[in-house]
């Protein structure tokens, strides 16, 4: 049986059926990107994960060909304006990096910006092989975020987070799994039952050690985590309200 969660939110949509949670973005019309409704709606389906007996395991999930596109651009550019990265945002980091519960994530096509650094806070990553890894942080005069600027390092190394995070390079899937940062790689076709059977076969392991188990993997880096989370965070806001990245944000939305 399926159950279908109000998220208040329509581009956000959110289930639970055999112990898995979905959450799905679903912003066809602008291929993911994040909106500060959109941060809020995932980050109270993930503290609701946590409170949830029946969820034993989340699963992130894009559309057909678009993951997200990252942060929305036209909201970076207000929140340039009001001088501050947007709390939700700050919000949606610190509850996927306190998340209690496995996290899965299923990628088909492009995953831009926070589409690709969300997954270095994932246990399980499925990508389709047409999918397209990219941080233009930089390009967009901007920084790393969510603490991508440790885990990055920590995951891939720091020549490869260092040709992601500064330089802005694509990743295809299987430069990504053999970054280290995707455990497996599968056709566009199968990518949804590829990931959705993972996090099942996590969600049927005893769900005391698999918590134990987990929490011994991640203990280490949870308070670095946070206090990286919020260190980019500061140094992003004051960079939002730079010329330079003013200037990336006009250029982008001006350029049809
Ligand atoms: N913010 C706001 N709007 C975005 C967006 C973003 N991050 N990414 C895509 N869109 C919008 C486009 O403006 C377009 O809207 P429109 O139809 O109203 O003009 C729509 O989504 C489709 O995008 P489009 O660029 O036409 O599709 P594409 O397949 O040619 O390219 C991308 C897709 C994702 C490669 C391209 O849109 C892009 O580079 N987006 C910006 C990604 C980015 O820099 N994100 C922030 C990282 S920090």
């Amino acid at each position: 049986m399926s159950t279908q969660i109000e998220t208040g939110c329509q581009e956000i949509k959110v289930t639970v059926a055999d112990g898995v949670r979905t959450i799905r973005m679903d912003r066809p019309e602008k291929k993911n990107a994040l909106t500060l409704p959109m941060y809020d709606a995932i980050a109270a389906a993930l503290t609701g994960a946590n409170d949830d007996v029946d969820t034993r395991a989340t699963l992130m999930l894009g559309l057909p060909g678009a993951f997200s596109a990252g942060n929305d651009i036209a909201e970076f550019a207000k929140m340039a304006t009001a001088g501050a990265l947007g709390e939700p945002i700050v919000a949606f980091l610190n509850t996927l990096a306190q998340s209690q519960k496995p996290l899965i994530a299923g990628v088909d096509g492009l995953a831009i910006g926070v589409g690709t650094t969300m997954l270095f806070h994932c246990d399980y990553v499925v990508a389709s092989e047409r999918c397209l890894f990219k941080t233009p942080f930089t390009d967009l005069a901007l920084l790393p975020e969510a603490a991508s600027s440790l885990l990055g390092p920590r995951i891939m190394g720091h020549p490869k987070a260092f040709e992601l995070l500064c330089m802005g390079q694509a990743f295809d899937a299987m430069a990504f799994e053999k970054a280290g940062v995707v455990n497996a790689v599968t056709s566009a076709d199968a990518l949804e039952d590829t990931a959705l059977a993972a996090a099942k076969t996590i969600a049927t392991k005893p769900v005391g050690a698999m918590k134990i188990a987990r929490d011994l993997l991640r203990k280490a880096g949870v308070e670095e985590v946070e206090s990286r989370i919020r260190e980019e965070a500061a140094a992003f806001a004051t960079q939002l309200g730079s010329a330079e990245a003013q200037a990336a944000f006009a250029a982008f939305l001006n350029r049809k």
